[in-house]
């Protein structure tokens, strides 16, 4: 079990006879589909007891390597649990159709294209299989609060269902406490336009008239 309680983390697994029978994750998911490919393949995972619940990064101690972790997953292997799509499925639509953008894949896959949890393995998956070609377009981050940009932001909040401030930033673990004057009333906007009626607008985070105008 590992519970870092500042970054509102907490993982668990459930093992037996050397097998993970059982997994609950809250906060950082991201290795989720790693942890359920060794489920479902019933992987003996005896040598990296020790390390399992750090994820494949840290898979067997070795040094923080992501790109062979994704390397290392079966093509069954499920990159999007929001949309069930698998390691090979994104691989064979980025060689066939020539797909360069993390937006192509979404478009023509579907990975990635709901809560957004998997968006580090696709980028991943797209490096690797595109290799120096793959050039993602800089995201702008909403602020410093967060590496996220506005419309991942918006998309998330639909998908996972965040309905405050607070929630939007545990979540998406923001980086600061209460976060800022640019975060905060962006925030505001987009949960008023997304849950109108179910959330209260926070006058004290309104921002300009143009953000004050929701437009569905
Ligand atoms: S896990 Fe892929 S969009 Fe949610």
């Amino acid at each position: 079990m590992l519970r870092d309680a500042a970054r509102g983390v907490y993982k668990r697994l459930v093992l037996a006879d050397n097998r993970i029978i059982g997994a609950v994750m809250y906060g950082e998911t991201a290795d989720g589909s790693w942890f359920f490919n060794h489920l479902k393949e019933k992987t003996d995972i005896a040598e990296i007891r020790d390390t399992l619940i750090f994820g494949p990064a840290f898979a067997g101690g070795a040094a923080a390597d992501p790109l062979a972790a994704v390397a290392a997953l079966p093509n069954d292997g499920e990159i999007c649990g929001c949309n069930g799509v698998c390691k090979g499925k994104i691989v064979e639509a980025i060689k066939v159709k020539g797909l360069k953008t993390l937006d192509d894949v979404r478009a023509h896959t579907k990975a990635s294209s709901s809560c957004g949890t998997c968006t580090g393995l696709v980028e991943q998956l797209m490096k690797l299989t595109l290799g120096d070609a793959y050039n993602p377009a800089a995201v702008q981050p909403m602020c410093g609060c967060t590496d996220f940009g506005h419309d991942d932001v918006r998309r998330m909040i639909v998908a996972k269902g965040l309905k405050s401030i607070p929630a939007v930033m545990q979540d998406l673990q923001w980086k600061t406490s209460g976060g800022c004057a640019k975060c905060r009333p962006a925030l505001n906007y987009y949960l008023v336009c997304t849950w109108p009626g179910e959330y209260e607008d926070d006058n004290q985070c309104r921002g300009t008239a143009r953000h004050r105008r929701c437009r569905r």
